[in-house]
């Protein structure tokens, strides 16, 4: 029974969470519609990542946030080129953002990492932010490295990212901040940020719906609070994407398919 229950690319589905847009901001047309991408660990999907890539254009995102994780150390980049090549290819004029995961710190090559994703068009966002606009809406787009950074930089310090975050956080528009570790996320809730995004739990690898929504993750622990799924904190949304490997950590996952993630943000009526 628990097998039939373990996740494999086959089960992958698309999770939708609907938000409201702020009272004091207006739409132009539509919705603002965000892709998050987390945890791929660079996972190949199908032939060439069709079958993720289809989900992608399905959802005609504004926006597509990769939130770390999206290498693996131990894997191969070629998964991750795969889906950065068909994003370039066939949705050229959607922006997307980056934050670093803790595996692509633990791999050594960060600056390499980089490298690549520049050659994508990808926006990598480091202790910094983006400003855009979205079908008439001012949109404030910021990014927090992964606190393993300070493995590779013992000069670095989290609070580095204090400033321009709350810079960010400070500008009129909707606000969003990306962070992978869902714990460190909601840190920054208080900031003013409308919402925030992660990944990094991997849904917490095994859920008992609707009784376990997730048994351990990294950082948080057994029964962690913030494995999967739409939480309020403070006065932001934040939602943690549980993300699309398989593979990682080394038992299966069960009940706890993975996701690929659409958020779509509307006016209130
Ligand atoms: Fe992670």
């Amino acid at each position: 029974m628990l097998l039939a229950n373990c996740a494999t690319h086959a089960s992958l589905k698309t999770v939708y969470y609907d938000l409201p847009l702020p009272s004091q901001l207006r739409l132009e047309r539509g919705a603002i519609v965000i892709v998050l991408v987390s945890d791929l660990h660079s996972d190949i999907y199908g032939k060439d990542q069709s079958p993720l890539l289809s989900r992608v254009y399905e959802a005609s995102p504004d926006i597509i946030v990769l939130a770390g994780d999206i290498f693996d150390d131990r894997a191969s980049r070629l998964g991750t080129r795969l889906l950065l090549a068909g994003i370039k290819k066939d949705l050229p004029e959607t922006p997307v953002f980056y934050v670093t995961g803790n595996h692509e710190y633990d791999g050594g090559d960060v600056d390499g990492i980089l490298r690549e994703l520049a050659g994508f068009g990808v926006t990598v966002l480091r202790d910094d932010y983006s400003a855009i606009e979205v079908r008439g809406v001012p949109v404030v787009i910021a990014g927090v490295d992964d606190p393993n950074k300070a493995l590779a930089d013992p000069l670095y310090n989290t609070a580095f990212a204090d400033g321009p975050l709350r810079k960010a956080a400070a500008i009129d528009g909707y606000r969003i901040l990306v962070c992978h570790r869902p714990e460190v996320a909601k840190r920054y809730a208080d900031y003013g940020f409308d919402l925030l995004l992660s990944g990094h739990t991997h849904g917490g690898q095994v859920r008992l719906p609707p009784l376990v929504n997730g048994l351990y993750a990294p950082g948080q622990g057994l029964f962690p609070r913030y494995s999967g799924g739409l939480y309020r904190v403070g006065d932001a949304s934040l939602v943690v994407s549980r993300g699309l490997t398989t593979r990682r950590p080394p038992f299966p996952r069960i009940l706890n398919p993975p996701e690929l993630v659409v958020i779509t943000i509307t006016s209130r009526q």
